[in-house]
């Protein structure tokens, strides 16, 4: 199949993410045909797409005409095999449990045509699994949007074990068709390559909670004054949600290493349905959508060099496992996914070492977790010539 014969995508799932993937790839021109269980869900997903695409109108971006134009492009259904027997992409969205996502591609892959692309959204689970449940395996791939899918630019595109490169070429030719950025992710690997550089920081939050002698409000205060961040990590935390954080750390710790275990304050706070924003109360207390963070003082224990040189030290990592093909990957993917300022290794061009060294030795001492050692990459500066 050649990216010209793509002229149909079935999205399996209309929730948080498969209604903003429906939506621009109607967007983009093709048919799109959002599938759920039930209408009142479907219901909910096309009102998403509608609001959303209105917003667009009323700031001019797009006309009433081409609107119409767009959701003429959409359809629904109620019945996976139906909507995906005329597809040459599938893109399924259903919530991550591993016995569903199975069940559903044994669905799709006997309804599809024999060459269609069938890919998974998810965010935790090995791609390979899931493929292994697929009538021929070799043309299921992860395709990774970041929420929220129609404004988020990057998209990663990954290899399971039995892809092909022709296919993930082709995914990843359609990405572009639809406006997003690929980045290629070679091993279907635990955070793949965004979510993974985030890992050690989170390990690095709840370590911080634990040990109990820095206020998050202080920590938070200095992120956002003195790195520009528009959120603080802790603040970040109790946005997304502490179950969510909770999950990902006990993930990662069941995956890559035991130290990324959830601590004890993430523990409690989960025990207590805590859970951040949503819950009213996590870390912070949330009042009007707003954390209630005592931004009186700033943190002199902690620089936004930890979080950085953290970050870095795990791209090397990445790079090393060959989990990404080259660190301009690497950094394209922190740009567009996350829309960070730089990536990793246009950050680390300009930084010393040895003050990159100091800092993860430091980290490490103090809160004991080896996944914060530098790599010999850091201490010896050779990571700036990494491609
Ligand atoms: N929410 C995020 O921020 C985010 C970001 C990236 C990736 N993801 C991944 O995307 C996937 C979907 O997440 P979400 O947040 O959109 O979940 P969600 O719960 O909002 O939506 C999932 C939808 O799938 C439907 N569904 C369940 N079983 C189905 C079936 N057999 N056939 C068709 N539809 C079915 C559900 O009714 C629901 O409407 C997950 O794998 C998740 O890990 C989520």
């Amino acid at each position: 199949m050649k990216l010209e014969d793509v002229k149909k995508v079935a999205v399996i799932g209309s929730g948080a993410m498969g209604n903003g993937i429906a939506q621009i790839c109607a967007q983009a021109g093709l048919k799109a045909v959002m599938v759920d269980i039930k209408q009142e869900f479907i219901d909910k997903g096309m009102a998403t797409v509608n609001a959303s695409l209105d917003k667009l109108v009323s700031k001019g971006k797009l006309t009433a005409e081409k609107k119409a134009e767009i959701l003429g492009n959409l359809s629904t259904s109620l019945n996976n095999a139906d909507a995906v027997k005329d597809a040459q992409v599938v893109i399924e969205a259903v919530p991550e449990i591993m016995d569903l996502k199975k069940k559903v591609f044994a669905e799709i892959s006997a309804a599809a045509p024999a060459d269609a692309l069938l890919a998974s959204n998810t965010s935790t689970m090995s791609i390979s699994e899931i493929a292994s449940a697929a009538k021929n395996p070799e043309r299921v791939l992860g395709m990774h949007f970041f929420n929220p899918a129609p404004v988020m630019k990057g998209v990663e595109v990954i290899y399971a074990k039995q892809s092909t490169d022709a296919n993930v070429d082709l995914l990843c030719e359609m990405t572009k068709k639809i406006g997003k950025v690929p980045v290629k992710v070679l091993k279907d690997a635990p955070g793949f390559i965004v979510n993974r550089l985030g890992a050690p920081n989170q390990a690095l939050i709840s370590a911080i909670l634990d040990e109990g002698k820095i206020k998050p409000d202080s920590i938070d205060t200095l992120m956002k004054t003195a790195a520009g961040m528009p959120m603080g990590p802790f603040e970040l935390a109790d946005f997304v949600g502490i179950d969510v954080f909770y999950h990902t750390l006990k993930y990662y710790s069941e995956t890559l290493s035991p130290e990324f275990k959830p601590g004890k304050v993430l523990q409690n706070l989960l025990d207590s349905k805590k859970l951040g924003m949503k819950s009213g109360q996590g870390i912070y207390k949330w009042e009007g959508g707003k954390a209630q963070i005592d931004a009186s003082q700033q943190t002199q224990e902690m620089s936004p060099m930890d979080f950085l040189a953290i970050q870095i030290n795990e791209a090397v990592r990445v790079l090393k496992g060959k989990i990404a093909a080259s660190a301009a990957d690497i950094d394209l993917g922190m740009v567009h996914c996350m829309r960070a300022f730089a990536g990793p290794f246009a950050l680390g061009a300009g930084m010393d070492p040895k003050q990159l060294s100091d800092t993860l030795e430091k980290l490490h001492k103090r809160y004991g977790l080896n996944i914060f050692k530098p790599e010999p990459e850091i201490t010896d500066g050779s990571f700036k010539n990494m491609k």
